[in-house]
């Protein structure tokens, strides 16, 4: 069988689609697009060396090349037209996360891809994770009863994407930040909700089995964000933190919170804790950094019983190799897009509670 042809938009987080991808032993890379001299510098020669044609502008790209996958990792407000361009132009699209700026965009991409007979996938990273696997695995085998209540958070001491610890203290002119789009809401949609909640957000609901949600009380912040990018002679237009109660059709309930900055003890704190009516789980990250624990609490004849996943846990396969498999088998990838859109539908309804100071219905 002839190789899959991939490309490549964006090469910040799109690097690792390209390493991802380069790694898959069915699939060819053929070209990737960035703006940014420093980036395009960054894969040159590996270019050269795999014969992988480099582009500046992403629709330059769809344009001129016939991929069989595609992926879409740019800033938020242009996941929705690359995505569209490259679906249109007959590739499947593995989209980075947030799947769009809002709920109307995201299912714009959900009917071109249904039109167009296309894969979309979104790239909810942690999902992809040992511990994401194992706690879903207890989840289906029906250890955990019924799950009632579920708790998830990514909370940031200092970590406003493109400003430096440093910036923080506003009195100090020594900060490094070099701004970005992460903060500017026109680009981006919105703050730690959109960029870092989305993610647990999608965890918790994939886990619960994605409940139908009924409403959404939410409340979001912006309290040392915009001095933090004053002081390096930046505007900043989006929450520092957000936090909201999302109840479903099902009774259960889910409490939300994300954070950029916030006056806590941890720098990167993130977890994700599921009650059942038979047993409970939290993952949880260890040392505040990108590596994961998974606990499950029972009782048994009376006995509260702990027990935790060895580590280390077994290796689980990247977004990337599954997206490349699902195209390759016509497998379903693990994320079904239309769970993104509900993802969308509830950031909306975070963002507009927060806005009116009311619960809103979903
Ligand atoms: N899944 C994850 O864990 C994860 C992690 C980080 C970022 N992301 C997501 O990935 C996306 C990109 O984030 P990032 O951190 O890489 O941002 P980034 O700013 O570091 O990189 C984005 C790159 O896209 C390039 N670009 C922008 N528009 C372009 C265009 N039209 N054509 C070609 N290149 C273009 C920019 O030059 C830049 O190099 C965002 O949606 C973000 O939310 C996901």
């Amino acid at each position: 069988m002839a190789k899959l042809k991939a490309a490549v938009i964006g090469l910040g987080m799109g690097y690792n689609h390209l390493l991802g991808y380069l790694e898959h032993p069915d699939v060819e890379v053929v070209a990737v697009a960035d703006r940014r001299n420093d980036r395009q510098e960054r894969v040159r020669a590996l270019c050269e060396e795999k014969n992988i044609k480099l582009y500046c502008e992403g629709i330059e790209l769809i344009n001129n090349e016939k991929v069989d996958i595609l992926s879409v990792a740019v800033p938020n407000d242009q996941h929705m037209g690359l995505t569209i361009a490259g679906l249109e132009a007959g590739a499947h699209v593995l989209c980075e996360k947030p799947m769009a700026m809002n709920a109307a965009e995201a299912v714009s991409m959900l009917e071109t891809a249904k039109r167009c007979n296309r894969k979309l996938g979104i790239d909810f990273s942690y999902r992809f994770k040992p511990q994401s696997f194992a706690m879903k695995a207890m989840v289906d085998s029906g250890e955990m009863g019924k799950i009632y209540f579920a708790e998830s958070t990514w909370l940031r001491r200092y970590g406003i994407p493109g400003l430096a610890a440093a910036d923080f203290n506003t009195s100090s002119s020594k900060g490094g930040g070099m701004g970005s789009w992460f903060f500017d809401k026109k680009q981006s949609g919105g703050g730690p909700l959109i960029d870092l909640g989305v993610h647990r957000l999608d965890l918790a609901l994939w886990l619960m089995g994605y409940p139908e949600p009924a409403w959404v009380m939410g409340s979001t912040y912006a309290e040392i964000g915009p001095d933090a990018a004053k002081a390096q002679g930046l505007e900043y237009s989006v929450e520092d933190l957000a936090c909201a109660m999302i109840k479903f059709k099902n009774g259960a309930s889910l409490q939300l919170k994300a954070s950029w900055a916030g006056n806590i003890k941890e720098n990167e704190l993130q977890t994700t804790r599921l009650i059942g009516t038979k047993g409970g789980l939290l993952q949880k990250n260890i040392n505040e950094g990108y590596t994961y624990e998974v606990e499950f609490f029972r009782t048994e004849n009376g006995l509260p019983l702990d027990c935790k996943l060895h580590e280390p846990a077994p290796a689980a396969p990247s977004a990337y190799q599954c997206f490349v498999d699902a195209v390759r088998d016509n497998t379903d990838f693990l994320v079904d897009p239309q769970d993104a859109v509900t993802v969308m539908q509830i950031l909306d309804a975070i963002y507009e509670s927060a806005r009116t100071g009311k619960p809103v219905e979903l």
